[in-house]
């Protein structure tokens, strides 16, 4: 049996804490992965305005995470999580330029989930910076790894250029050794300033933060069903 299957929503003090997270939101990554939109665009079934769409829906999110670095650059909680070589925002301004052509802000719409996904983000770096961090760990540790996979899909269904324009969220070009960097990332996890009661509610505001990308990924299903 998985040693860490046993973790899955203890807050056993042996437990480290980037393996309770991670365990704590497998069940939900697993639904992330097979829902219908992500199932689709992963099967090349989409159009490229649905990825331009949902590239969008990202803009926002990436937004409200970012917008919240610099002023949580010196917290004590979430500070430690704030790198540049994170920072996704131009790169997804890059991407939709190349997407949608230079006036792509004028037509940028979040869909209901997005905006109540980067108002949470908002919420939480305003008020209460352990939660940003359950934000920040479930899109950037996720685009360091599974995004990788969304690239390489996205690059031979639609043509663009090997990790140029239309992709560049996923290129982490700061980022020389992504494994090397997400073990260092798990460390701080590891050595959050938290108690065992903060870390439970870290664990349960990650599971949120799934709920709100299946949210998005439903309301984005619901836009471009396949006619099939
Ligand atoms: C089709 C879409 C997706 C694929 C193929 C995918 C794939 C993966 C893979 C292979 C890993 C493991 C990396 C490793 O062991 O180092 C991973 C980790 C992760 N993914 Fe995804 N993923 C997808 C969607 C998502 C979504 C939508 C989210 C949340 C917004 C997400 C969040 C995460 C997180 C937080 C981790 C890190 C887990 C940890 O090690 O603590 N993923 N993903």
């Amino acid at each position: 049996m998985d040693a860490t299957a046993t973790a899955a929503g203890s807050t056993d003090a042996a437990t480290p804490f980037s393996t309770l997270i991670r365990v704590a939101s497998h069940e939900q990554h697993t639904e992330a992965e097979t829902s219908s939109f992500m199932s689709d665009l992963l099967g090349g079934k989409l159009s490229v305005d649905a990825y331009a769409r949902y590239t969008e829906q990202l803009w926002f999110v990436y937004r409200a995470l970012e917008e919240a670095a610099g002023p949580l650059a010196d917290d004590p909680v979430a500070g430690p999580f704030i790198r540049p070589e994170l920072m996704r925002t131009a790169e997804l301004e890059r991407d939709l330029a190349h997407l949608r052509g230079a006036n792509w802000r004028a037509a940028a719409r979040p869909l209901p989930a997005t905006r109540a996904y980067a108002a949470r983000i908002t919420a939480c770096a305003r008020d209460w910076p352990a939660g940003y961090v359950a934000h920040h760990y479930t899109r950037y540790l996720g685009d360091l790894s599974g995004g990788q996979i969304i690239r390489d899909k996205a690059e031979r269904t639609w043509g663009f250029a090997r990790k140029g324009d239309g992709v560049r969220f996923y290129v982490f070009e700061d980022i020389a050794n992504p494994a090397a960097f997400k073990r260092g990332y798990r460390e701080l996890l590891d050595r959050v300033n938290a108690d065992d009661l903060e870390k439970q509610r870290i664990v349960d505001e990650c599971k949120r933060a799934f709920d709100f990308n299946g949210a998005v990924f439903r309301e984005l299903g619901a836009e471009f069903p396949l006619s099939a």
